[in-house]
């Protein structure tokens, strides 16, 4: 007797059978029993699904993890000017302005406390140096916790402001690392150093700020930062991929209060051309610009800041698809002229004009992290597109 089964065509019950009746009734009973319990045994359960799906999230989460390694471990090597640690003052970070000698270089001392006018450089022997370390905390409370050692970050507000963003809804891929987090193939987090930074030389605008924009605003963190910072202002988020605008309209519903969430808004353009007929206090520019974009010179407000990356026209070489820059200060005076302080080298991602990638270049983008790890890709640290290149120490490492 063949029992009540929950799977397909004439052989699911004997009173009706649909398809391939003949053929599975001319079959002597036990075979096709045998058969049918063949069958569901190779039918997978929900259950064998549900465990592979986890299984390739894993795999997934940890090539992922891997290649976020080894971006650190290039922007460690070979940041773009390189950053350093000084003996003294004891854990000042600085940057490599240009080498006087093998052995002795000249570092900027960074300190977003005060004006990067008033910046110092000094000379420093190559035993007073040592590479600045870009951490992998694990919790927000480590990340803060080094970048303060370190002197990045200076300010007690814009720690408590950092926490309460909660990076790990904008990022969830190693939200504690010093290192950015590709989103989508063209855009990315960009470090927590960098945004510590961003909100350091604005921190004394916000009070007063009544309209601020945020171009490149992608995964929506520095959009959010600026609304909770500036408790007057309109806060506005330039992005171009749709995906990108999508996402950060959740994620900062998941952070800022009901009122903040009045005050942004999200808008997919080319932010190169900012809003036309606004003016604004702040302007943020997230990607690197070729040359300054003059719609952006004129929207800033007299007594206005922009933080923007200005392109040096090469390749990062810290990641190939970025490009390298200056990290720079625009000043608007109040007759309308500008005054520009490049501040520290950097890398971004170049500025894209068009629409959200492609599912192809998605897919490629999901599994380049795996096929670098089956291809045996390791870190190198060569910087190809350094003018500046320091002299080698007898071990052949960069500084
Ligand atoms: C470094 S990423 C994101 C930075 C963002 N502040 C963050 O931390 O999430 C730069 C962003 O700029 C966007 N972008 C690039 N070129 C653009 C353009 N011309 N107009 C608008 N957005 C652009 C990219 O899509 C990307 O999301």
């Amino acid at each position: 007797m063949i029992e009540k089964q929950q799977w397909h065509s004439g052989l699911t019950s004997s009173s009706s059978p649909v398809v391939g009746e003949k053929e599975t009734q001319r079959l002597p009973l036990s075979l096709s029993k045998r058969i049918s319990s063949l069958f569901q045994r190779l039918i997978p359960t929900r259950s064998f699904w549900s465990d592979m799906s986890s299984l390739a999230g894993k795999c997934t989460q940890c090539l992922r993890r891997r290649s976020l390694t080894k971006r650190l471990c290039r922007q460690q090597k070979s940041r773009e000017g390189g950053w350093v640690t000084l003996s003294n003052p004891p854990n000042q970070v600085g940057t490599i302005i240009k080498w006087e000698a093998p052995d002795r270089v000249c570092v900027r001392l960074l300190d977003f406390l005060i004006h990067p006018s008033k910046w110092t450089e000094q000379s420093y022997s190559k035993e007073e140096v040592s590479p600045y370390t870009y951490v992998r905390a694990e919790n927000v409370e480590d990340l803060l916790s080094h970048l303060t050692q370190c002197f990045v970050s200076r300010r007690e507000e814009v720690r408590t402001l950092f926490a309460d963003l909660h990076r790990e809804i904008f990022c969830k891929q190693t939200p504690f690392w010093d290192v950015a987090v590709d989103l989508e193939p063209g855009a990315c987090i960009s470090t927590p150093h960098i945004h510590i930074i961003v909100l350091e030389l604005l921190w004394k605008l916000f009070p007063k700020a009544e309209a601020i924009l945020d171009i490149g605003s992608g995964s929506g963190f520095v959009t959010a930062a600026f609304a909770k910072a500036a408790p007057h202002a309109q806060v506005v988020g330039i992005e171009c991929s749709s995906n990108l605008i999508k996402f950060s309209r959740w994620a900062v519903e998941q952070v800022l209060t009901s009122e903040e969430c009045e005050r942004v808004t999200f808008l997919k353009g080319d932010g190169k051309e900012g809003r036309k007929g606004e003016h604004f206090d702040i302007i943020n520019v997230a990607f690197m610009c070729r040359g300054l974009p003059s719609p952006l010179v004129e929207q800033l407000k007299p007594q206005g800041k922009m933080i923007i990356p200005l392109s040096t026209g090469t390749r990062s070489s810290y990641e190939k698809n970025y490009e390298a820059g200056w990290f720079v200060l625009i000043e608007k005076c109040s007759d309308g002229t500008i005054e520009q302080y490049p501040m520290f080298k950097c890398s971004f991602v170049p500025s894209r004009s068009g629409e959200s990638p492609s599912l192809l270049s998605k897919v490629l983008f999901f599994l380049k992290g795996g096929l670098d790890w089956i291809r045996g890709v390791r870190p190198h640290y060569v910087a190809e597109d350094s003018k500046e290149k320091p002299p080698q120490d007898e071990s052949g490492d960069e500084m």
